[in-house]
């Protein structure tokens, strides 16, 4: 369709004035691509790679994870107890290692606090099974002693008096109590989540992440921090970044949307071809195609004008 505007304004005397037109008009064509290929997201944040179902942008990932991260340098996972330093993202895997600055651990002891996340984030993100929350210095009124006593597991053999006595960190307990260590408890995530430190009446915990393999492994050499581990809905996302776009979500109504560049969002991908009611209707297209309307518009115009002098 381009072709007859063309051919008539250079089978016309004037070519000067159309070369001034295809200078002026040029520009913002050959700088189109770059304006439609560059991506609304973010896609790191310090050596964390930010891939689908993340996002730190505003508008970009899964809508069920929004407002759960901030990059200021490192990347943070933002729960109504703190932020949490992400260490790790294993897309594979769906898992995410997280280090809680605050905690106590086997060589500092820190004030007592909680870990707590939104009902949200309890479920599709919630520490993985091979994460275990030791809790410490228990007092014998505490419910894990008794009637949730069944909520404390044997963890690979480990022992509240190995890590009271391994731990320099922990040594404080067990001079406390005169003698006796006070009860420890090795438990999951879900006892946490359902009863407060307060409730649980322990002072202290400390998280420990890939469990399977510490069988005879001194606590000195436990990985301390938590594992969580990330469902994705799979709603499309795979398509709309073969096409280069990147998977985000309507900021308004979070529906989901295909970003394509700062100026267009689209419902599935970037690429026209295999959308199975659209049509090609993608950006650089619909950009391109723009220009091309307007300069054939601006040419006929102008060979309009010409003719009649
Ligand atoms: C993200 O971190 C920055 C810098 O630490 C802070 O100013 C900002 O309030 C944080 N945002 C959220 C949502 O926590
Ligand atoms: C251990 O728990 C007892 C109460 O059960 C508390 O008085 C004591 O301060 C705790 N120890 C530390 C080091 O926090
Ligand atoms: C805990 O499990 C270990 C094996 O991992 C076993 O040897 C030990 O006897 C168990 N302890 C208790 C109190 O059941
Ligand atoms: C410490 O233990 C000894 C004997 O085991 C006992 O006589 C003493 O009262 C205990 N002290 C405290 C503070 O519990
Ligand atoms: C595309 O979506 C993002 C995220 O919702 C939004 O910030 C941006 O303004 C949208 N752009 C257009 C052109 O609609």
């Amino acid at each position: 369709m381009a072709s007859p505007p063309f051919s008539v304004i250079f089978g016309h005397q004037n070519l000067t004035f159309s070369w001034s037109l295809l200078l002026f008009l040029l520009p913002p064509l050959i700088l189109s691509p770059s304006l439609v290929f560059a991506s609304p997201c973010r896609n790191s944040c310090g050596n964390i790679p930010i891939k689908y179902p993340f996002g730190i942008d505003d508008g970009c990932g899964a809508p069920q994870f929004r407002r759960m991260f901030n990059c200021s340098n490192d990347l943070f996972f933002l729960t109504p107890s703190g932020s949490y330093k992400v260490q790790s993202i294993d897309y594979d895997k769906q898992s995410m290692v997280i280090y809680d600055p605050a905690m106590s651990t086997c060589s500092i002891l820190q004030p007592h606090h909680d870990f707590i996340m939104t009902d949200i984030q309890s479920i599709i993100i919630p520490p993985s099974p091979d994460t275990v929350f030791a809790l410490l210095n228990c007092s014998i009124d505490s419910p894990i002693l008794n009637h949730y006593k069944y909520l404390c597991f044997n963890f690979s053999g480990h022992s509240c008096d190995e890590l009271y006595g391994s731990c320099n960190a922990f040594r404080v307990f067990h001079l406390l109590a005169n003698s006796t260590s006070p009860p420890c408890c090795f438990t999951g995530y879900d006892t946490v989540k359902m009863m407060s430190m307060n409730i649980l009446d322990c002072t202290h915990y400390t998280t420990v992440l890939n469990t399977e393999n510490l069988k005879g492994v001194g606590a000195l050499d436990w990985e301390y921090g938590m594992k969580l581990s990330f469902s994705v809905a799979d709603l499309g996302c795979d398509r709309c970044s073969k096409s280069g776009g990147n998977c985000g979500f309507d900021t308004e109504t979070e529906g989901l949307l295909c970003l394509c560049s700062v100026s267009s969002n689209h419902t599935r991908d970037c690429v026209g071809g295999n959308i199975p009611n659209g049509g090609p209707n993608q950006a650089s297209v619909l950009f391109i195609g723009e220009f091309l309307f307007l300069l054939l518009a601006i040419l006929h115009l102008n060979f309009k004008s010409l003719t009649y002098y």
